[in-house]
């Protein structure tokens, strides 16, 4: 038998007991005639006492053991004289009276500690060695905990879970697809799925009624900290459903979730916003409510004061930071500074101060009397203290910019707590989204999703106005899920595929098995996708979403454990009928 306990078993109950535990070498302390080795598994670290003169041979091999070694002893729990109440099994210590080494290790390229001395390459080259540590272990247990905690809750609920191809043809999500060649078919591919979108819609016209899965994704785009090319989606889909039914239940698994893995309680309804509200209130469709600092359109009253830079541009707004009218000139050249990164975009920040004596002071002065900025500060509701922030210029590029510009501020105001869980439903999204460029109209969130029914007759007049039945779950300002009621009628899908420019003949090609289902009675049904890993670094406070993933892809989507992607030998080539030749 190789243990009895696990290293994190043992207490002062244990007492005078004969153990006999198996685990990593975690650090080795000499002192004296005495030799210290605490022991590791996934369950704790346990101590390991030698002692020269009880047996000198023992404490000799045990002041061989190195970092990482993989080990077996057997001994006595004895009582602690200097207790560690950081560790579960402080209390305790083991008087070894047998050690195996059961393999050796190579001195690992960082240390298996909370804080790693690894940098991020090593780590990932490692990954099996950094998912020893403690906290990277603990993100994947949390993660463990919310999968499990789903299924109970959507199994409860009558959910079945179907599993649905990965290799399938090209799924309009609007991302890039990933490719694999076809041997058996030379010249074709498949694309991997970016959603089981299509597959839940005809599982729905199958009659399954609730289904689920917990999904694997795949869509080649831009990476940041909340996307990886490969991710999960809790999927799911309902039949006979307005919007109302799919919040309500999608609101009951997300209080689920955070009641017994959290141990949270969410009494009140999550409130909702439209994406209109969200949009003019916050500049973003998924807005962080942790924190007010709402934006304030100023436009008419900074007007006509020969300010050209407001008086040139259509949107100028504002938002009221409390308690910050003692920022110094170097702190607002900072804010400056950000608001004009590129990716900001912003031209330039005008402040006003409103200071304690009931005066202003502003980076516009010359424009404005003081009577003036009162009126402003009235407008925006600042107090004395407060400091005032505008951006002026196009609206929506400008809405992005203070958007940015007042999570920036709330972070710096420690107001995004990542203790604290806001949620809030953003609904009504417009259907459809135009792009100036390409000079045509592209779904917002897919082409399936049905527009409100009562917008139906603006898809002829005014499309861009038309609101969707399309919904969104945001959590602290991060988009954890979005879904949407579907179109069922092959009558109005024909009609949004003509919108989107999509001929009949391209329509047929790449969603012919879906039209054609939908002639068989489809249900009317609707459903949503969570991202499962964004809930879980949510719900553990992480930055990236990498560090809730066993085997995360770096930020050029390489696995630099495997070495992945690489080239493939030339027999592999032949046998796809491939030939590469590179631009
Ligand atoms: P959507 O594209 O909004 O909807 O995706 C649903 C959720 O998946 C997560 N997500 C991602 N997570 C990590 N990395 C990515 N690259 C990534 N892309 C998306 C987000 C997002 O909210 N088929 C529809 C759902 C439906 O209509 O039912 C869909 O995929 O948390």
């Amino acid at each position: 038998m190789f243990r009895t306990h696990t290293c994190g078993d043992l207490r002062l109950s244990n007492n005078g007991q004969q153990t006999t535990l198996s685990g990593w070498v975690q650090r080795t302390r000499k002192m004296g005639g005495m030799t210290f080795v605490d022991i590791r598994d996934r369950y704790g670290i346990t101590q390991l006492v030698f002692n020269q003169d009880v047996n000198a041979g023992l404490w000799e091999q045990a002041n061989k053991l190195g970092r990482e070694y993989v080990i077996q002893v057997t001994g006595t729990v004895a009582e602690r004289s200097n207790k560690n109440a950081n560790m579960s099994t402080g209390e305790v210590e083991i008087l070894v009276s047998e050690l195996q080494v059961l393999n050796e290790s190579k001195t690992p390229p960082f240390t298996i500690e909370e804080n790693t001395d690894g940098g991020d390459d090593i780590r990932m080259k490692y990954r099996y060695l950094d998912l020893r540590r403690t906290n990277v272990r603990e993100n994947l247990e949390l993660r463990h905990r919310i999968t499990f905690e789903t299924r109970r809750y959507l199994d409860q609920m009558g959910f079945l879970e179907v599993e649905t191809p990965i290799l399938i043809g090209s799924t309009p999500e609007g991302a890039r697809d990933f490719v694999v060649p076809s041997r058996m078919n030379p010249g074709e591919f498949y694309a991997l799925p970016q959603s089981p979108q299509l597959f839940k819609q005809l599982l729905m016209v199958s009659g399954f009624d609730r289904y689920f899965q917990i999904a694997k994704c795949f869509r080649d785009e831009d990476l940041r900290a909340d996307r990886q090319p490969e991710f999960t989606q809790i999927d799911c889909e309902m039949s006979f459903v307005e919007q109302e039914d799919v919040l309500n239940l999608f609101e009951g698994m997300m209080k689920h979730l955070f009641k017994f893995v959290k141990d949270i309680d969410f009494a009140e309804d999550f409130p909702r916003m439209t994406w209109h509200e969200a949009m003019r209130i916050y500049g973003s469709d998924k807005p962080d409510i942790r924190f007010g600092m709402e934006f304030v359109e100023i436009k008419e009253e900074v007007s006509g004061h020969d300010f050209v830079v407001f008086d040139s541009v259509p949107y100028v707004a504002g938002i009221c930071a409390t308690g910050c009218a003692g920022y110094t000139r170097k702190q607002l050249d900072e804010l400056t500074d950000f608001v004009k990164k590129p990716q900001i975009g912003a031209k330039g920040l005008v402040y006003i101060r409103c200071e304690l004596d009931g005066t202003f002071k502003s980076s516009v002065d010359k424009f404005y009397s003081n009577d003036d900025l009162k009126t402003i500060a009235a407008k925006m509701n600042a107090q004395p203290g407060d400091l005032i922030l505008i951006l002026a210029g196009a609206k929506v590029k400008t809405q992005k910019a203070l958007c940015e510009l007042r999570l920036e501020m709330g972070a710096k105001l420690g107001l995004r707590d990542k203790n604290v869980f806001k949620p809030l439903w953003v609904i009504d999204f417009p259907l459809f989204e135009w792009d100036e460029e390409t000079q045509r109209y592209y779904a917002t969130h897919h082409p399936f999703t049905s527009p409100n029914l009562d917008d139906v007759p603006l898809l002829d007049t005014d499309p861009g106005q038309v609101r969707a039945t399309a919904y969104d779950m945001v959590i602290n300002g991060v988009e954890l899920g979005g879904g949407s009621i579907r179109i069922h009628e092959s009558e109005l899908q024909n009609r949004m595929f003509e919108l989107l420019g999509f001929t009949p003949e391209k329509a047929q090609a790449q969603f012919g098995f879906l039209m054609s289902a939908f002639q068989y009675g489809a249900p009317p049904h609707g459903g949503l996708a969570f991202g499962l890993d964004r809930l879980v670094s949510l719900f553990a406070g992480l930055d990236t979403i990498r560090d809730c993933m066993a085997f995360p892809k770096n930020n050029s989507g390489r696995d630099v454990m495997i070495d992945a992607p690489s080239k493939i030998d030339q027999s592999q080539l032949d046998e796809l009928n491939l030939v590469i030749d590179l631009k």
